[in-house]
C-alpha cells in the first residue's frame, strides 16, 4: 500500500461561462478539482490552504473512514471550518471499498464548484470483477448559476423561500452546446472501435436528481457508490446527488460521433426547477466527420417508472470483493419520518421560512464545537442525544392534503438531536417520506457507512406487506439513496466505526433547512475500535 499526497489551493478562480464571467471558489485552479487515483489500502494525505474567502472544509464522500472521523469533514459536525488563510491536513486509509468516489467542500453551497473524482482501484495485483477496461473516464455532472452560489444560498435563506433554480448543468465542468456561447463548451471522449471505457459517473450536481444517456449504445452498470454490482445493462442511467455509477461503454456501434446527455429527474409535481440538458460527445477515431452527431432521446423529466426501474433493478455482487453479508439480527429499529415544513424565524422576512426535518427534528448545526469534538471530549451542551426512533405522532405519511393542516407536522421545531449508536449495533431503518408541504424525492446520504437497500416501494410503508418484499440476499449497497417521491426505503447499516455521521438529504437546498440528524457511535472495547484523539492542526472555532 503506498502513500498518496496532495496538496489543495483552494482560491478564487475567474471562468466564462453561458456568455459571462463569474469569480467562483476552486482547488488548484481548475474546474472540476483533481482526480484523485488510490488503491483500496492505500493512505491518503490531503493538505487544503484555504485560499478563499470563506470557511471550507473537504468532504470524502462515501469514505469509511475508518478510526479517522476527524478527516470526515462536514462543518460543525466533524470538525470546525478551515477559516480563510487557515490551513488543516486530512490524512486517511482507503479501506473495504473499492470504485468510484468523490470529495466537495461542506460548508454553504460552495461544493458547487469545490469538487472532484476519487478513484478507488483494488490493491495492485487484483482484478476487477469484470473484463479489464481499455480506459477510465471520470464523468463529474454538475450544475451551473450564473451568480455566487454562496449568495444563492443565503439570500433564499433569509427569505424563506426556495433559491433560484441553476442555469445549467455541467459534464466535467462544460455545460455544452445547447446553452448559448458555449459551443466550445463541449466534453469531448475520444473513443476506440470495439474498445471498452468504464464511464465513472458521479452526480455532484446540487440540487436535481440526474437521467444520462448515450445516443445509440447500451451501458453496463458495474458499481454504485463503490460497492459492485450484478452487472446490469441499460440505455439510462439515473443518479441522485451524492451517488455514483461505473458503467463500461463498448464502442460498438459504426463508427461515428454520439452526444452523452443529461437531465433534471424531478418527481414532485409543480416544483420550479432547471429543466436545461447539457450534452458532451462521443467520437470514433478515424470517423468521418458527420454533420450532426446522434442525439440520444432524453427521458421526461418527471419519468419516475424509468428512475424506479433503474434504482431497484441493481443488485449487489453477494461474494465479490468487500460484499458484506446482510445483518440478519438487528438491535436498533428505526422509522424516520422527513420532509418539507415551516421553521419560526425572527429574522426572516415573513417571520417563518422553509424548513425540512427528520422524525420533525429540523436539525441546527452547532455554533461553538463540533459534534465530534464534543463526543470526544464530552461536552455537554451541544447536541441533545434524544433523536426518536419513531415520528412524534403516527400519521397518513403521504396524505398532504390532512397533514398540511396539522401544526404539529408542518411546523417543525429545531435542535441539535442525534442518536447514539452502541459500537457494532445493527441498525434498520425505514425512510419513510412524507407529504407535508408538498411532496419531494430526497437522495439520503450517510456519512461513515455503506447500508443495504433491502427494499423501496410507494405510499406508506407498511411493516407487514412490505417486509415480505426485502432482499437479504444480494442487495445493493449505497451511501446514498434517492427514497422515492411519496415513497420509503428500508436500510440496514453495522455501527462498527466509532464517531459521529452525519445523515441528511444531498439536496444543498434541504440541508440548511434541516432535513438532517447525526449518528453518535460509542467507542467499541480495544484500541482497535476507539478514535484516536484528533490531529493537531484541527482547526478551532
Ligand atoms: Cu456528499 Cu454530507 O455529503
Amino acid at each position: 500500500a503506498a502513500i498518496v499526497e496532495h496538496s489543495f489551493h483552494v482560491q478564487n478562480l475567474t471562468v466564462r461561462r453561458l456568455c459571462s464571467e463569474q469569480v467562483v471558489t476552486a482547488v488548484n485552479g481548475s474546474l472540476p478539482g483533481p482526480t484523485l487515483r488510490v488503491r483500496e489500502g492505500d493512505t491518503l494525505i490531503v493538505h487544503v490552504f484555504n485560499m478563499s474567502p470563506y470557511n471550507l472544509t473537504i468532504h470524502w464522500h462515501g469514505v469509511f473512514q475508518i478510526l479517522s472521523a476527524w478527516a470526515d469533514g462536514p462543518n460543525m459536525i466533524t470538525q470546525c471550518p478551515i477559516p480563510p488563510g487557515g490551513k488543516y491536513t486530512y490524512k486517511f486509509k482507503l479501506l473495504q471499498q473499492e470504485g468510484t468516489l468523490w470529495w466537495h467542500s461542506h460548508v454553504s453551497w460552495l461544493r458547487a464548484t469545490v469538487y472532484g473524482a476519487l478513484i478507488i482501484r483494488p490493491r495492485s495485483g487484483r482484478p476487477y470483477p469484470f473484463p479489464k477496461p481499455y480506459k477510465e473516464v471520470p464523468i463529474l455532472l454538475g450544475e451551473w448559476w450564473n451568480a455566487n452560489v454562496v449568495d444563492v444560498e443565503s439570500q433564499a435563506f433569509a427569505l424563506g423561500i426556495p433559491p433560484n433554480i441553476s442555469d445549467a448543468y455541467t459534464i466535467n465542468g462544460l455545460p455544452g452546446d445547447l446553452y448559448n456561447c458555449s459551443e466550445n463548451k463541449i466534453f469531448k471522449l475520444k473513443v476506440q472501435k470495439e474498445k471498452t471505457y468504464l464511464l465513472r459517473i458521479i452526480n455532484a450536481a446540487i440540487n436535481n436528481e440526474l437521467f444520462f444517456k448515450i445516443a445509440n449504445h447500451k451501458m453496463t452498470v458495474v458499481a454504485v457508490d463503490a460497492a459492485y454490482t450484478v452487472p446490469y445493462v441499460t440505455d439510462v442511467v439515473v443518479t441522485g446527488p451524492g451517488q455514483t455509477v461505473d458503467v463500461l461503454l463498448t464502442a460498438d456501434q459504426e463508427a461515428g460521433s454520439y452526444y452523452m446527455a443529461a437531465n433534471a429527474y424531478v418527481s414532485a409535481a409543480g416544483v420550479r426547477f432547471d429543466n436545461t440538458t447539457t450534452r458532451g460527445i462521443i467520437v470514433y477515431e478515424g470517423a468521418p466527420t458527420p454533420a450532426t452527431p446522434i442525439m440520444p432521446r432524453v427521458p421526461a423529466f418527471n419519468d419516475t417508472p424509468t428512475a424506479h426501474k433503474f434504482f431497484t433493478n441493481i443488485t449487489g455482487l453477494a461474494g465479490g470483493p468487500h460484499w458484506v453479508p446482510v445483518p440478519r439480527q438487528i438491535d436498533e429499529r428505526m422509522f424516520v419520518t422527513f420532509g418539507l415544513g415551516i421553521s419560526i424565524c425572527p429574522t426572516c422576512l415573513n417571520g417563518t421560512r422553509l424548513s425540512a426535518s427528520m422524525n420533525n427534528h429540523s436539525f441546527v448545526r452547532p455554533a461553538s464545537l463540533s459534534l465530534l469534538q464534543a463526543f470526544f471530549f464530552n461536552v455537554s451542551g451541544i447536541y441533545t442525544p434524544d433523536f426518536p426512533d419513531t415520528p412524534p405522532i403516527k400519521f397518513d405519511y403521504t396524505n398532504a392534503s390532512i397533514n398540511v393542516l396539522n401544526p404539529s407536522l408542518l411546523i417543525t421545531p429545531q435542535s441539535t438531536s442525534v442518536k447514539v449508536l452502541k459500537y457494532n449495533a445493527t441498525v434498520e431503518m425505514v425512510l419513510q417520506n412524507t407529504a407535508i408541504l408538498g411532496v419531494e424525492n430526497h437522495p439520503m446520504h450517510l456519512h461513515g457507512f455503506n447500508f443495504h437497500v433491502l427494499a423501496q416501494g410507494f405510499g406508506n410503508y407498511d411493516p407487514i406487506k412490505d417486509s415480505k418484499k426485502f432482499n437479504l440476499v444480494n442487495p445493493q449497497s449505497r451511501n446514498t439513496i434517492g427514497v422515492p417521491v411519496g415513497g420509503w426505503a428500508v436500510i440496514r447499516f453495522i455501527a462498527n466505526n466509532p464517531g459521529v455521521w452525519f445523515m441528511h438529504c444531498h439536496l444543498d437546498v434541504h440541508l440548511p433547512w434541516g432535513l438532517a440528524t447525526a449518528f453518535v457511535v460509542e467507542n467499541g472495547p480495544t484500541k482497535e475500535s476507539t478514535l484516536p484523539p484528533p490531529p493537531a492542526d484541527l482547526p478551532h472555532c
